[in-house]
C-alpha cells in the first residue's frame, strides 16, 4: 500500500518535471522563432556605391566583345542635375578600355563612337538604384581590330547637361577571339569570405586561408588556379561572403571579397546567394546593386544562352540574421524563393521575375546550350529541391524556408529545354536529370562544393571548381573522374570519402617561375595532382623586345604575344598541357604529381640580349608608360 502511494507520487512528480521542461522548452522555441532579433538596421554604413553612371558592363556582369566588334554600353545620368531625370543633352562621348592585367599597363584602346540612343536598359530587369528607369542611355562603340584578346577595365566621359561625368567599372569587358562555339568557363559557389575571429564561436568556422590581417587567402589560391587555366570566364553561383555573426561583418567580408575578385585574369558574372543578400544590418541586395551589377539578368557566349537567376526573394524583413538569447545566431530565411507565380504549374501566370526568364528562355530557345544559373537548386539531390524546404531546429521550431517557386523553376526549364543548371549552397556535388517537357532531351542539374573549408575537421567534401568545356555547342565535360564531382583545389581530397580539411595544403594545381636560369630564359615547373590532363593556358611572362625577338619554346607554345611600348617589353602568353598526376588518398599523404617543364628561350636578337633573368623580372615595373607610342600585335 505505502509503495503503490510512493509510486504514485513519484509519477506524479516526474509529471510536473516533464510539463515544466515541455513549457520551458516552448518558451525557448518561441523566443528563438518569434521575434526579428537584435540586429538593428537603423545605423546601418553602406559601402561607397562602385556602380554609378555606368550601369553596364559591371565588374559582375561584363561585356563579352571580339575585335572589331561593337561594345554596347548603358549609362544612367539621371543624378547628374540631382533631380532624377534622365540627361537629355549629351555629347562628347569618350571611351577608354585599359588592360585590367598590370603587365600590359601602357596599353589603352579609345574606342569610336556608333551611335546612342535612350531606351529601357537590356540588361537590369528591374531597373537600376532609381527604380525601374523609362530610359537610360545606350551608346555603342567600335572595337579596334587590333585590341588584344584580354580583360580590360572600362572608363567612360561623357558630357552631359553641361557637365562632364566620367566613371568605370573594373574587369568589367572581356576581348576574345573565340567567337565560336567552342569555349570554357570554370563555376565556382560558396566563397564565404569571412573573418577570421569568428571561429570557435556558436556557429563554428574555419580559420583555415584567413591571414591575420584578414585576407581570404583559401580564396586567392583558388583564383590563382583558375588563372592558370584561364578559362573564357568564371560563374560565381552566389555566397560570396558569411555575414553571420556581429554587425559589421558584412561590410568587412564584402571590402575582403571585392579586393579579392580583382585577382580574377578572366571576365566573372556573379549570381547571388542568400548570404550575398543577408541583413544583419544592411540590406545586402541593394549593396549587390550598387557594387556588382544586377540581381537577375542573362549572356550569350559563343551562341549559348546563360539566364542568372536570383532564388532569394525574401521580403527584407526576412533577410534578417537574428541573434537570440545572446547566443544563437542564425538567419531567418536562408533558403531560395522564387516570387510571383500564380500558378507554379502553368508559366502564363508568371510575373516578376519568373516572367521574366520564361521571356528569356523563350527567346533563346534554339541557342545550342541553354543553362540557368542560380544558387538554390530547385531539384537536387533527387528531384526533391530540398534547397527550398522549410529547416527546423530541434525537429520542432521553424527556421525559415518552404519558399516558393521550386516548381516554377523546373515548369521553365523543362518546358524551354533548359540544358544545364548550375547551383551551390548545399556546398555538395550532385548531378541528376528530369526530362523536357517535350520528351526531346533532359535537363540537368548540377549542384557543386563550396570554394571554402567549410567548418574545417573531417568532412564529406572539399574545396572544388567544375570546369565546363563546350566544344561545337555542347557540353563535352564538366565533373572530375566520376561524372558527378568537383574538380578539387588541393590534393588530398577524397572524392565520395572524407576529406581533412585541416590537413589541406598542396594546391592540385600549380606553376612555379624557375629563378637563376640563363639569361633571357623562361621557365616554369607546372605540377597537377590531378587525375585528368590538364590545359594550362595562364603562363604569362614579360621580356624586353621590340617585337622583333624570336622564341623558342619546350613544353608548351606561345599562343599571343603582345608589345608595349617601343622599345619596351613583350608580353608572351604560353600554354601547355600537363598529363594526368596521381592525387594523394588522404589529405596527410601526398601523391605524385605530373610534371611539365615549359622553357621559352630568346633565341633571335632583340634588345631583351645580355640582360640578366632580374631584369627581366622587373623590367615592366621599372617602365613608364607614359609618352610611348603604343603596339600591340595578337594573333
Ligand atoms: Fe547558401
Amino acid at each position: 500500500m505505502e509503495t503503490s502511494r510512493k509510486l504514485r507520487r513519484a509519477a506524479y512528480i516526474l509529471g510536473i518535471v516533464v510539463l515544466i521542461l515541455l513549457v520551458a522548452y516552448g518558451a525557448l522555441a518561441w523566443s528563438l522563432y518569434s521575434s526579428s532579433g537584435s540586429f538593428s538596421t537603423a545605423e546601418a554604413e553602406y559601402p561607397a556605391p562602385r556602380i554609378g553612371e555606368l550601369i553596364w558592363p559591371t565588374v559582375g556582369y561584363p561585356a563579352m566583345v571580339t575585335p572589331g566588334g561593337l561594345l554596347e554600353i548603358e549609362l544612367d545620368l539621371r543624378d547628374v542635375a540631382g533631380e532624377r531625370v534622365q540627361a537629355e543633352d549629351v555629347s562628347g562621348w569618350r571611351v577608354v578600355m585599359k588592360p585590367s592585367r598590370q603587365v600590359l599597363a601602357g596599353l589603352a584602346y579609345t574606342l569610336v563612337p556608333t551611335g546612342a540612343q535612350r531606351a529601357v536598359s537590356d540588361r537590369w530587369p528591374e531597373g537600376t538604384r532609381f527604380g525601374k528607369p523609362d530610359a537610360v542611355w545606350h551608346a555603342s562603340f567600335r572595337v579596334p581590330a587590333e585590341v588584344v584578346p584580354e580583360l580590360y577595365d572600362l572608363h567612360v566621359e561623357v558630357e552631359a547637361s553641361g557637365r562632364l561625368v566620367s566613371d568605370s567599372q573594373p574587369h568589367a569587358v572581356s576581348v576574345t577571339t573565340d567567337d565560336d562555339d567552342s569555349f570554357t568557363f570554370v563555376s565556382l559557389a560558396d566563397i564565404h569570405v569571412h573573418r577570421r575571429d569568428i571561429s570557435g564561436r556558436m556557429q563554428q568556422q574555419t580559420d583555415k586561408g584567413i591571414s591575420p590581417e584578414g585576407r581570404p587567402v583559401y580564396f586567392e589560391n583558388a583564383i590563382e588556379q583558375v588563372n592558370l587555366i584561364r578559362p573564357d570566364f568564371v560563374v560565381l553561383l552566389g555566397d560570396f561572403v558569411r555575414a553571420q555573426h556581429e554587425p559589421g561583418d558584412y561590410q568587412v567580408e564584402f571590402e575582403e571579397f571585392y579586393r579579392a575578385l580583382e585577382g580574377f585574369e578572366v571576365p566573372v558574372f556573379a549570381v547571388p546567394g542568400n548570404h550575398d543578400v543577408y541583413v544583419n544590418e544592411v540590406d545586402g541586395a541593394r549593396v549587390w546593386e550598387e557594387n556588382l551589377g544586377p540581381l537577375y539578368y542573362s549572356f550569350d557566349v559563343g551562341g549559348c544562352h546563360f539566364t542568372c537567376v536570383d532564388t532569394n526573394q525574401w521580403p527584407v524583413g526576412d533577410r534578417t540574421v537574428m541573434k537570440k538569447l545572446g547566443m544563437f545566431v542564425y538567419p531567418k530565411k536562408w533558403q531560395g524563393q522564387v516570387l510571383e507565380a500564380g500558378d507554379e504549374g502553368d508559366p502564363s501566370t508568371y510575373e516578376g521575375q519568373l516572367a521574366w526568364m520564361r521571356e528569356d528562355l523563350a527567346a533563346n530557345r534554339d541557342s545550342p546550350l541553354k543553362f540557368v544559373l542560380l544558387h538554390h537548386c530547385p531539384f537536387t539531390p533527387d528531384g526533391e529541391g530540398i534547397s527550398y524546404d522549410n529547416e527546423r531546429f530541434a525537429g520542432v521550431v521553424s527556421l525559415g524556408g518552404n519558399g516558393k517557386g521550386r516548381d516554377a523553376l523546373k515548369k521553365l526549364a523543362s518546358t524551354y529545354d533548359v540544358d544545364i543548371v548550375l547551383s551551390g549552397h548545399l556546398h555538395q556535388d550532385n548531378v541528376g536529370s528530369a526530362p523536357w517537357a517535350d520528351g526531346g532531351g533532359e535537363t540537368v542539374y548540377a549542384n557543386q562544393t563550396c570554394v571554402y573549408y567549410d567548418e574545417g575537421g573531417i568532412q564529406e567534401k572539399y574545396p572544388g571548381y567544375r570546369l565546363f568545356k563546350i566544344v561545337g555547342g555542347r557540353v563535352e565535360s564538366f565533373t572530375y573522374v566520376d561524372g558527378v564531382h568537383s574538380i578539387p583545389f588541393y590534393d588530398g581530397s577524397s572524392l565520395g570519402g572524407k576529406t581533412d580539411l585541416d590537413q589541406l595544403d598542396r594546391p592540385a594545381l600549380s606553376a612555379r617561375r624557375v629563378e637563376g636560369v640563363e639569361t633571357a630564359t623562361l621557365q616554369w615547373e607546372v605540377e597537377s595532382y590531378l587525375a585528368i590532363p590538364m590545359e594550362v593556358k595562364g603562363l604569362i611572362a614579360v621580356l624586353p623586345g621590340d617585337g622583333g625577338e624570336r622564341y623558342d619554346v619546350r613544353g608548351g607554345e606561345i599562343y599571343q604575344e603582345v608589345l608595349v611600348g617601343n622599345p619596351g617589353r613583350v608580353v608572351l602568353y604560353v600554354k601547355t598541357e600537363v598529363e594526368k598526376g596521381k592525387p594523394g588518398i588522404d589529405a596527410s599523404i601526398p601523391g605524385t604529381p605530373a610534371r611539365k617543364d615549359v622553357t621559352v628561350v630568346q633565341t633571335g636578337a632583340g634588345p631583351g640580349s645580355g640582360l640578366t633573368y632580374g631584369t627581366v623580372i622587373y623590367l615592366p615595373y621599372m617602365l613608364s608608360s607614359s609618352g610611348k607610342k603604343v603596339l600591340s600585335r595578337a594573333e
